[in-house]
This record gives structure tokens, C-alpha cells and sequence, in this order.
């Protein structure tokens, strides 16, 4: 056992590099993201979901035809089977995520091509799930609130969709815009929690499903997606600006942390928090509704001496307020990431699956061994 002393651990895998990859780069010291070498700022004010779908499933961004032929297949595979409807109605008591969760998992069920291992059906696989999660969780929300779900509309974008099926009216122009520059921007990030499960379960050799699956159950912790329903809860906490002092002192010094702030890679500003900041400011205006960013920008403030230690907003920060804004539900918050997520996952999985080595660190014991094995009736 004396050979576990001179093993050194790397707690959370902090600062480990897994593998090379071609899908995203985060520039944590100087706060850059780029998708498939493209500058996020750049996707985010010129490009739509389904572009930056075809980009990082594909590797390249789509030609004209390309776009539309995606844009087509996405709008002809919205649907999702009467079953899937039907369990979604059986367990709308669960969390959102739950709900997503299970209702993905089951989809492979009504896939006919779920045996099929090629690459163009994985991409395909992940492409199907990208278009018909945002039905799942719309019909899930109106399920539970006791109406009917809202059968997606082909002439709407993707974004449009979600807000379509959520409200059952064809969204405002710039809201939809919003919820799709808000997908581009957390479609993908590096090795992060859950694309490092799905990547995981894909190194054993599963399915699409099943590693898509096991993401959306990562992405549930508040770690990592919950924060933005975090930040609300806790800008609701804090209630009007003039607590906001108080409130982090108090939270600080009994250890607990700042929903939105923090992030393993960026030790800087997170960009898609800059982006986001103008838009949730831009949004309150637009929609008369100054609270939320008032007490969200009184704390950013409270949090500026945490700068030094790498503490600044990340992309939950500000999207809490936005989803707010628009009136979403809190608790389909993370679910939304979920949504636009999925991309992100497909390409990192199709990469595993493209030069596949199993994933399975070590764990260095530090138990007792050979303990002597008391039988039950002789046990305290
Ligand atoms: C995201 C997060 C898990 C990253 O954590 P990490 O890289 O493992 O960093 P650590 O948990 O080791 O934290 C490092 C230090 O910063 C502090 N810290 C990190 N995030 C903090 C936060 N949000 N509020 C207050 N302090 C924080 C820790 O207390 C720790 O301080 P210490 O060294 O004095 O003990 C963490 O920042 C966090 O919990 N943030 C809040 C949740 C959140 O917004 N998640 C969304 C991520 S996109």
C-alpha cells in the first residue's frame, strides 16, 4: 500500500486534458469559446440553432442547401410518438429533467435504426433527439398544467417552435430570437460534466440514446445546468436591491456560493455572460420589467472583488432573468440547456465513437484490507 502515497490524484480531474478534439475550444485565461473554430460572439449575432447544429454535427457550417435541407428534415421530425406523449402524461409529476430524461431513453424504442452503428445514423440519431426534445418539454409543461400539447408548426424556426408549443401562440419576433441566440450559445463546451459522461457511456461502446440520456442526467445537478434556476431562486431571495449587500455577506460567510458565479474552465469573464448581460438588460427594457436585472446587476456588483479569484458570472447568470422575462417556467430552466445542449453531445460522442478508447480511470484505495469476515449472527 505504500506505492498509493507517490500516486498524486487529480480530485474532479481538474486541469486533466482527455483526449484532443476538434468540436469546441474554451480560452478560459483570456474568456474566448469557439465552435469548430468559429468565434462564439460571431454564432451567436449571425448564425440560428440549426446552423450551429449542422456546424457542430458536420464539422463545417452548411451551405445554402445544406441549411435548408436541414432546416427541412428538422421541421419534418418535430413530432413525437402518442406513447412518448402518453408516459410524459404518466409521470408529470416529475421535474422537468426527469421527465426529459425518460422520455429520450424511450425514444430509442420508436427508432428503427437503433441497431444501426454507422456514423451517419448516429449523427442522424442525435439530429432526431436535437429536433424533438423541445416537444418533450413543452408537452410535459402544458400536460402538467392540464392541457392539450401543442402539435409542432413546419414553418417555424426551432426556436420559434419551443416558444410556439409552450405558449400556443406564434412568438414575438425578437423573444424567439433571443431563445435561439440563448441556444447557440450553450450548445457546446468543451469536456464539461455531462458531455464527459455522454462521452463515457459512448466509450463503452453504446447507443446515442443511451449516452444522450446519461447527459441530460448530469446536466440535472446544480453544479452544472441548475444554476440558472438557482440565480432566480436566490435574486427572488434577495427580493429588491437594497438586500443584495446583506444577502451575499451572510451566504458567504456561512459557505454557501453564489448561483451563476464560477466555472471550472473560465477564470475570467465567461463571454456567453457578456453577450447575455446586454440582451437580459435589453429585454427588461423591452419588456418594462426592470426588477430582475436591477437585483442581478447589484449582485454581479456585490461579487466584483471575487474577480481577483477567477470568480466572475458565467452563462447561468444572466439567462435565469431572460427565461424569466419571457415568462418560462423555473424549473424548465435547466431543461432548456438540456435542448440546446444535445448538438454539443452528438458531435463529442460521434468523436468517442470516431477513435473510441474505453474511459476508465483508476481510484487509489485508502481502506483497510484483509479484515476478518464476521458471519451475521456474531455481528454487533
Ligand atoms: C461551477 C463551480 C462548480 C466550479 O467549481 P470549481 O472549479 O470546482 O471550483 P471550486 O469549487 O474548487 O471553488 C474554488 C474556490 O472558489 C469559490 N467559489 C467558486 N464558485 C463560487 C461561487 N459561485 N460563490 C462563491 N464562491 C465560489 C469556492 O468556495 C472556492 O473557494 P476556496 O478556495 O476559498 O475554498 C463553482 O464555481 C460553483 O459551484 N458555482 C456555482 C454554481 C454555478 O453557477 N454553476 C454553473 C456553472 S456553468
Amino acid at each position: 500500500m505504500n506505492e498509493l502515497n507517490d500516486i498524486k490524484i487529480h480530485r474532479g480531474l481538474k486541469e486533466i486534458y482527455l483526449d484532443r478534439t476538434k468540436s469546441s475550444f474554451i480560452d478560459g485565461k483570456n474568456g474566448k469559446l469557439y465552435y469548430r473554430g468559429f468565434n462564439i460572439n460571431e454564432l451567436a449575432n449571425n448564425s440560428t440553432f440549426e446552423e450551429v447544429s449542422y456546424l457542430l454535427i458536420h464539422g463545417k457550417l452548411p451551405n445554402k442547401s445544406q441549411l435548408n435541407e436541414i432546416t427541412i428534415w428538422m421541421a419534418n421530425n418535430r413530432d413525437i410518438p402518442i406513447e412518448v406523449i402518453n408516459l410524459i402524461d404518466s409521470i408529470k409529476h416529475l421535474h422537468p429533467m426527469d421527465v426529459l430524461r425518460t422520455a429520450i431513453s424511450t425514444l430509442a424504442a420508436f427508432d428503427d435504426s437503433l441497431d444501426d452503428d454507422s456514423i451517419d445514423s448516429n449523427v442522424k440519431k442525435g439530429l432526431s433527439i436535437t429536433t424533438k426534445a423541445p416537444t418533450i418539454v413543452t408537452a410535459h409543461v402544458r400536460l402538467r398544467d392540464g392541457k392539450d400539447p401543442i402539435s409542432p408548426e413546419k414553418s417555424l424556426s426551432h426556436a420559434s417552435n419551443f416558444l410556439y408549443m409552450l405558449f400556443g401562440v406564434i412568438p414575438d419576433e425578437l423573444d424567439a430570437k433571443l431563445i435561439d441566440k440563448d441556444l447557440i450559445l450553450h450548445a457546446e463546451h468543451g469536456l464539461n460534466a455531462s458531455s464527459f459522461t455522454a462521452r463515457v457511456v459512448a466509450s463503452t461502446q453504446s447507443d446515442v440514446y443511451s449516452a444522450i440520456t446519461a447527459g441530460i442526467a448530469c446536466l440535472k445537478g446544480p453544479a452544472h445546468g441548475g444554476a440558472a434556476e438557482g440565480v432566480m431562486k436566490q435574486a427572488q431571495e434577495i427580493g429588491d436591491e437594497k438586500n443584495t449587500t446583506s444577502y451575499v455577506k451572510n451566504l458567504l460567510s456561512s459557505g454557501g456560493r453564489i448561483m451563476g458565479f464560477g466555472h471550472r474552465v473560465y477564470k475570467t469573464a465567461d463571454p456567453r455572460a457578456l453577450i447575455l448581460k446586454i440582451d437580459a438588460k435589453n429585454l427588461s427594457e423591452r419588456k418594462g420589467n426592470p426588477k430582475w436585472f436591477g437585483i442581478l446587476q447589484s449582485l454581479a456588483v456585490c461579487m466584483e472583488p471575487y474577480e481577483k479569484k477567477g470568480i466572475c458570472e458565467n452563462v447561468d447568470f444572466w439567462t435565469g432573468a431572460i427565461y424569466n422575462l419571457l415568462d418560462i417556467p423555473d424549473d424548465i430552466f435547466v431543461s432548456i440547456f438540456a435542448l440546446a445542449r444535445i448538438p454539443g453531445w452528438t458531435a463529442q460522442i460521434a468523436e468517442q465513437f470516431s477513435n473510441n478508447i474505453l474511459i476508465r480511470p483508476l481510484l487509489a484505495y485508502v481502506g483497510e484490507l484483509d479484515k476478518p469476515y464476521i458471519k451475521i449472527e456474531h455481528r454487533k
